[in-house]
């Protein structure tokens, strides 16, 4: 057996709007996922997050399900408009109620929360009276926000992550239209991105100013698949460095940098914006430890004609500014999200990071895998999730011995949930939910990792 650092964390993720179900309880005002999901066309079946896994309602059962499995550590993310119901200004107390009383619960069982406070929920007022991520003012209405959550649960709370991957917010939200708001453009996701990374330098600085007593760390989660290049010449190498550097350096760079990789800027001349020097400084540094959600891997070459369409519709961003082609080999094993399975270019992924951005403290913050599973007779078999999850953390394991500091492991996700614009149709989690039913069933791998959880290793 691989046995992994005595301190290492063992956590599970899921994010509000895909369990929480309870869209408009005790005062909760829209997000703008409320009203994506209400327009024909856009969700498989025009599926909606309006009860879902009701994990509003249900999460003392689920937080006995993850003492069950031992996870350590549990990411959720909160609800801007459950908090804050337009957003800004009134305080919704009974959403304030919510998450104490989950974060007590998770105490009590020795789980430590983790707490992200953007999980693509943008408050629907936000986005009709503040143009949302493109807006001018949004990073001050994230600032406060931001604020009165450390306030209520940063006594109990001592892990943050401020944006989760702030790409998918900005490329599906902006730029392909594929996730709310829906918008299509190919200069509107710099400007979200823009804003999103200034969102999180201020959120941080109020938490490094307001709130050092409290003692806890905080973060941004990325996410990026590998780009491994097709083959050796110099043109396709290029070509997954500059896939890389549009996928995660866009957020990384600025963070630890204080600006944007070069390959962009020349690439992406006035659409991509420029940060003042005052910004420069509040940006650079604004992380305490490097979140990376992380799912697959593709191959990458020199684009010799126009970007693919099927790239394009893919995890490749705005195919178009980078003059990349992605490819997997049809040999490889996909998911149900028909996601190549290639553990190596998770290790690879880390060694990436570990080299450009100084060696830093990583945690996963996500990774995980689709498959169809049902229940029979009482129990849910999922071997395609076992296996996927045994050979990531192998890699992870082998990354962790070559002296990369990775520190914790979140599977994704905890339980079944909402797949944004697919709907229920894609199952990621540990535990099975009968959404007929409501009812919670441990699934063979939640059995099986928390055989891992019990002996620190697989
Ligand atoms: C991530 C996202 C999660 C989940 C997962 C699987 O991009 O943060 O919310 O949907 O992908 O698709």
């Amino acid at each position: 057996m691989k046995k992994f650092p005595e301190d290492f964390v063992w956590g599970a993720s899921t994010s509000a709007y895909q369990i929480e179900g309870a869209y408009n309880a005790d005062g909760k005002g829209p997000s703008i996922w409320d009203v994506f999901t209400s327009i024909p066309g856009k969700t498989n079946n025009g599926e909606t997050g309006q009860v879902s896994g009701s994990h509003y309602h249900k999460f003392k059962e689920d937080v006995a399900l993850m003492k069950e499995i031992g996870i350590k550590a549990y990411r959720f993310s909160i609800s801007w408009s459950r908090v804050m119901p337009t957003g800004k200004g009134e305080v919704n107390k009974k959403g304030i109620q919510f998450y104490s009383n989950l974060i007590d619960e998770l105490l009590d069982a020795g789980i430590t929360p983790w707490g992200t406070l953007f999980h693509w929920d943008l408050p629907l007022a936000l986005q009709l009276e503040n143009d949302g991520w493109i807006g001018a003012d949004i990073s001050d209405y994230f600032a406060a926000y931001a604020d009165v959550c450390f306030e209520h649960f940063g006594g109990r709370v001592k892990n943050w992550i401020t944006l989760n991957e702030p790409w998918v917010a900005a490329i599906l939200g902006y730029g392909l239209g594929h996730f709310a708001p829906g918008r299509t453009s190919n200069s509107e996701p710099y400007l979200a991105g823009h804003n999103q990374i200034l969102a999180h330098a201020r959120a941080v600085d109020v938490y490094r100013k307001k709130y050092a007593h409290q003692g806890g760390q905080i973060g941004m989660a990325n996410n990026c698949d590998w780009r491994e290049p097709l083959t050796d010449s110099p043109q396709d190498k290029a070509a997954a460095q500059r896939a890389l550097e549009f996928f995660l350096g866009w957020f990384a760079d600025p963070v630890y940098f204080g600006d944007y990789p070069a390959v962009m800027r020349e690439r992406l001349g006035e659409r991509l914006p420029e940060f003042t020097p005052e910004e420069k400084e509040l940006v650079k540094g604004s992380v305490d430890y490097f979140g990376l959600n992380h799912y697959t891997t593709m191959y990458a070459a020199e684009a010799t004609g126009a970007a693919s369409k099927q790239a394009a519709e893919s995890n490749a961003g705005l195919t178009e500014d980078q003059d990349v082609e992605l490819s997997v080999d049809e040999n490889w094993k996909r998911t149900t999200m028909n996601w190549a399975v290639a553990p190596w270019g998770c290790r690879k992924m880390l060694e990436w990071i570990d080299e450009r951005y100084g060696h830093p403290e990583i945690y996963l913050t996500e990774n995980g895998s689709s498959w169809d599973d049902w229940k029979v007779n009482g129990k849910v078999a999922d071997p395609g999730r076992i296996d996927f999850y045994r050979s990531y953390l192998e890699e992870c394991h082998k990354a962790i011995g070559q002296g990369i500091k990775l520190k914790g492991y979140f599977a994704w996700s905890l339980m079944d949930n909402f797949e944004w614009a697919l709907g229920y149709s894609k199952r990621f989690g540990l535990i099975h939910i009968d959404y007929q039913t409501l009812e919670r069933t441990l699934k063979d791998s939640a059995y099986w990792y928390a055989e891992v959880i019990r002996q620190n290793g697989v």
